[in-house]
């Protein structure tokens, strides 16, 4: 197939473009390098062998989108490219709604005009909202509880609803948990800019002496050590539950699916911190700091729709995903170049 991919130089984008050539599609990308660097794409051709079709634009400029689709003969598209930062959607709510709605809305526009009908959507858990029952399941009610939250939850519903009234689409809702690890080369991985809000590559700054120390949010949560606890899934296998999905959509009457990508197994942040010394080979400083707003005690996905209809699962472990995160961290410490 001949595959958009938007976000194609994001941290789940990058690692999803070279399986996609690996498994003998064509890819194009498009990505505006709002959170990424141009320097992504050389490592992705350095890894396929070969030159990555590239569109540096925002797919929320409706005529750059459509003509995009006027030059390219597509057959699918992986929509990645959005704002993911829970803390700046409530600063920034416009930009949220704005950015993550309106990459959406021209590429469904662009989709229709030019019969391109089966896309697969980054959604992610938090669309279960404040306190789910873990294992979350698919068919849990959906909500959230800040603005990047709620742009999932409503571009899933315009999915929805552009499914009902156009027959002939095939959309996949994947329902990401926490994405870490990165290519066991060692030359893709996440970067951040700025100080990391997430816990994996907070680890890793620490680890690699760019922060002094981490600070654990919170001891008191009714989890196994009192830390928040969470499904930790390797980038490769995430990577590869798209191209599944993809193929799944090929050969399915559903016109929406939704699959929870995740290992169905909770780790807390001490574990995970002790996995990552483990890695890294020295111990990693933290302090114990107040709860974190907004936290949810655990979350954990149940994964078995997926491996039932995708024969997808997850079986990259912690310590996998320790281990190439620090080989990536130790490699690029400083994460891409310019
Ligand atoms: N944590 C720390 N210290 C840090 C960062 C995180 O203790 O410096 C803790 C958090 O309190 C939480 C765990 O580590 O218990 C994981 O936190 P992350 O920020 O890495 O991940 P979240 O589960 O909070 O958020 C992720 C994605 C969001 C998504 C959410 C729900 O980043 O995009 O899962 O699916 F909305």
């Amino acid at each position: 197939m001949r595959v958009l991919v938007s976000g194609g130089a994001g941290f789940i984008g990058s690692h999803t473009v070279v399986q996609l050539v690996a498994a003998g599609h064509d890819v194009v990308v498009v990505d505006s390098f709002a959170n990424s660097k141009r320097s992504v794409v050389a490592r992705i051709e350095a890894l396929t062998g070969r030159p990555v079709e590239l569109h540096a634009f925002d797919l929320t400029d409706r005529d750059k989108t459509e003509r995009l689709f006027g030059e390219e003969a597509l057959d699918a598209v992986i929509h990645f490219a959005g704002y993911k930062a829970v803390g700046e959607s409530v600063e920034r709510p416009v930009d949220y709604y704005e950015n993550n709605l309106g990459t959406t809305f021209s590429l469904l526009r662009a989709m229709s005009r030019h019969g391109v009908s089966t896309m697969v959507f980054s959604s992610s858990a938090t669309v279960y909202g404040a306190d789910p029952p873990v294992p979350m399941q698919e068919d849990l009610p959906t909500s959230a509880t800040n603005p990047y939250g709620w742009t999932k939850v409503m571009q899933e519903q315009i999915f929805r609803d552009a499914a009902v009234a156009d027959p002939s689409l095939r959309i996949a809702l994947l329902r990401y948990f926490n994405p870490v690890g990165a290519h066991p080369s060692g030359t893709m991985g996440e970067d951040p800019s700025g100080i990391p809000n997430n816990l994996m590559p907070f680890i890793a700054q620490v680890a690699v002496g760019r922060r002094e120390r981490l600070g654990v949010f919170g001891n008191d949560y009714p989890t196994v050590d009192g830390t928040g606890v969470r499904d930790y899934i390797h980038v490769e296998d995430l990577a590869a539950g798209h191209i599944a999905a993809l193929h799944r959509l090929t050969q399915t009457d559903e016109p929406v699916s939704v699959w929870n990508l995740g290992t169905g197994q909770g780790t807390s942040v001490l574990e995970l911190l002790h996995a990552f010394e483990r890695a890294c080979g020295h111990e990693l400083p933290y302090e114990v700091l107040p709860r974190r707003a907004g936290d949810i005690a655990e979350s954990y996905a149940d994964p078995s729709r997926a491996h039932a209809e995708l024969g997808w699962r997850a079986v990259k472990t912690i310590d996998d995903m320790c281990r190439d995160t620090w080989r990536w961290q130790s490699q690029n410490p400083e994460g891409y170049p310019e």
